[in-house]
């Protein structure tokens, strides 16, 4: 039997190139070794959100996404969390084996209440049962993450040892699967990149948007005029060249330190790699964006595959925990 994978992400719209390098490229590669799970998290959504007047559209367009990209339905359940409503059973009834002082040491936790002060919500404090709900409810394994989640799957880890000590080996002990790639730098070549520093690419932009960005990226500073020798060590244009122009880089390298090429061709060559990767994914998203009710039944037979799987889980742990079915 495989092994099962579950990972959720939430629903921030269209996705960028971090997104893509970060974690899907990842998901897919994964389809080949494992079942695999795959939820947008719009309830984690809600801890933050301040108004939900984008979210189906957000939800929309990151499924778009996952698609163009090889997140493949035959392959995998791709389902949103809120339509198998069982996940929100199982955090109440996991919210019962676990001590709030676990929950209020968690540094993503500690971060958002000083991010909202003004909002400090129950629901962000159980963040990490929903997620362990999440996972737990299909059984999963393994859970594709990045390095700032390690901290949310130690505390499943706890959780499931605890449920599994009090009330019997029920759940396994979900594993993080780190992805290989290292953080994706925004533009300016400071900060990771994300909607939080509005420093990135979309995977949908045109080849023309795609060009005007990347010629406002941030290059080796010291590079001055355009005679001076660059540092392709320091330059985050650079790293970007090694995901998208792969086959080229040593010639780049070469070309910079000899000041051969100035920072504008070195970004129009970036562009040019970028635009020739997403070329195939840009045809895919917009052939599936001319099929929204495509989208729509992936959706919904995700979420009836994956509440076959939660129904089973979740009787086993309600009688488990000594709650009796309610008499016909
Ligand atoms: N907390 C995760 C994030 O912010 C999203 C998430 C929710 C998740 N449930 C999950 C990730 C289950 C892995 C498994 O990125």
């Amino acid at each position: 039997m495989r092994q099962r994978v579950f990972s959720g992400a939430r629903p921030t719209g269209r996705q960028h190139i971090g997104n893509y390098l970060g974690a899907i490229q990842n998901y897919v590669n994964l389809q080949e070794e494992y079942d695999c799970i795959y939820c947008i998290v719009d309830i984690h959504a809600l801890t933050t959100l301040e108004n939900t007047d984008r979210l189906q559209e957000d939800i929309y367009e990151m499924m778009l996404d996952w698609l163009a990209a090889g997140l493949d339905p035959q392959k995998s359940i791709l389902f949103v969390q809120s339509h198998v409503p069982e996940v929100m059973e199982l955090h109440t009834l996991l919210s019962m084996v676990t001590p709030l002082g676990w929950l209020l040491r968690v540094p993503t936790f500690k971060e958002k209440a000083r991010m909202q002060p003004q909002n400090v919500n129950y629901g962000l404090v159980g963040y990490p049962v929903l997620m362990t709900a999440d996972i737990v409810l299909y059984k999963a394994g393994v859970v594709p993450v990045g390095e700032d989640q390690l901290p949310h799957l130690e505390l499943a880890r706890e959780i499931v040892r605890r449920f599994n000590s009090i009330f019997g080996p029920t759940f396994p002990e979900p594993q993080p699967k780190l992805t290989s790639f290292p953080l994706v730098l925004g533009l300016n070549g400071t900060q990771k990149m994300g909607k939080t520093y509005n420093n990135y690419i979309e995977l949908s932009a045109t080849p023309e948007e795609t060009l005007k960005l990347v010629m406002t990226a941030v290059t080796d500073p010291a590079r001055r005029y355009r005679s001076d020798p660059g540092h392709p060590e320091v330059c985050n244009v650079f790293r970007l060249h090694h995901f998208f122009s792969s086959s080229r880089v040593d010639e780049i390298v070469a070309e910079c330190r000899s000041a051969g090429i100035g920072c504008v061709d070195c970004k129009e060559l970036l562009a040019k790699g970028i635009n020739l990767e997403l070329e195939a994914f840009r045809e895919r998203r917009a052939s599936f964006a001319a099929r929204p009710q495509y989208v729509a039944d992936v959706l919904s037979d995700g979420a009836c595959r994956a509440q076959v799987i939660a129904r089973e889980t979740l009787a086993e742990v309600k009688e488990k925990m000594g709650l009796v079915q309610r008499p016909a």
